[in-house]
């Protein structure tokens, strides 16, 4: 079966399995982001291995479901857990999911991930607004035969929505929560970098480095869907200690609750029909 017949059988699938639930804005939520998925008025949940043709997530921290419900006063389909090149998908099979969110009206989404801090002034328990990315996943998820509506040679200059940055900027102003801004880079893990490596992409120009995220906005954009994410610094690249991913995890959970703020607020502040 080709893709394009999966994400029609998927969508398919899901529309019944949901009585026809139609967000307009989806939510990934990353790595040990707890207080975040806690704030989501769930009403259906569906484990991934229900799901027709989703891969199902092996990591560790990664519950494996989709939540609909409601957030900030809107309808939303959230990932709790995602998938990640490393646990062996392609990046085509990791954005599934965005391909069905799509599908079923999905028009904005909003990504989180924990990452390693590159910007010598980030500190551990931080926010950053991804303003661009680096993508060095060595997979490409639109690689292959084009899938419409999306464009074969798609532009990239505008993947992170600016109004959506400043919204976000504006939020965090308003209850004294630090957010720093940057360029997210992604590497295909699963190992941590060594200290060259850390070097090595802070002179490429990155400010936070993880394993996820930048194939879901490429696909996401694909599907002219407005994008936004954020990334909590979760270790730092400066310091050469050893990385462990429960000390991520433990990160990623202090910094969930002003995470869960930002995202609230945003999806009750966003117009959907001022979409650009
Ligand atoms: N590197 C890559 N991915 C990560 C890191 C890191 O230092 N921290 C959290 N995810």
């Amino acid at each position: 079966m080709n893709i394009s017949d999966k994400i029609h059988e998927t969508a398919k699938w899901m529309k019944n399995r949901t009585g026809n639930a139609s967000p307009q804005i989806a939510i990934i939520l990353g790595s040990g982001l707890g207080s975040l998925e806690k704030s989501i008025d769930v009403s259906i949940e569906i484990p991934y291995q229900e799901i027709p043709h989703f891969p199902v997530s092996t990591v560790e921290g990664h519950a494996g479901k989709l939540l609909i419900g409601r957030l900030g006063g809107k309808d939303i389909i959230a990932m709790s857990g995602r998938f990640h090149y490393y646990e062996g998908y392609s990046t085509q099979e990791t954005t599934f999911p965005i391909r069905i969110f799509y599908e079923l009206g999905v028009k904005v989404l909003l990504a989180s991930n924990a990452a390693g801090g590159l910007n010598p002034g980030f500190r551990i328990g931080d926010m950053m607004v991804i303003t661009d990315h680096i993508n060095l996943i060595p997979d490409h998820p639109l690689r292959g035969k084009n899938i419409p509506p999306g464009p074969r040679f798609l532009p990239l200059g505008d993947a992170y929505s600016p109004r959506l940055i400043s919204l976000a900027e504006r939020i965090a102003t308003k209850h004294d929560i630090t957010l720093r801004d940057g360029i997210y880079l992604a590497d295909s893990g699963p190992t941590y970098e060594t200290p060259a490596e850390y070097r090595m992409y802070r002179l490429l120009g990155a400010d936070a480095i993880g394993m996820s995220t930048v194939p879901e906005i490429i696909v996401a954009r694909h599907c002219g869907m407005e994008c936004f994410g954020i990334s909590v610094i979760t270790n730092s690249g400066q310091k050469t200690s050893i990385v462990s991913h429960e000390e991520v995890k433990i990160a990623a959970d202090k910094a969930s609750a002003d995470m869960a703020i930002i995202f609230k607020e945003l999806i009750e502040n966003l117009s959907l029909s001022e979409q650009c």
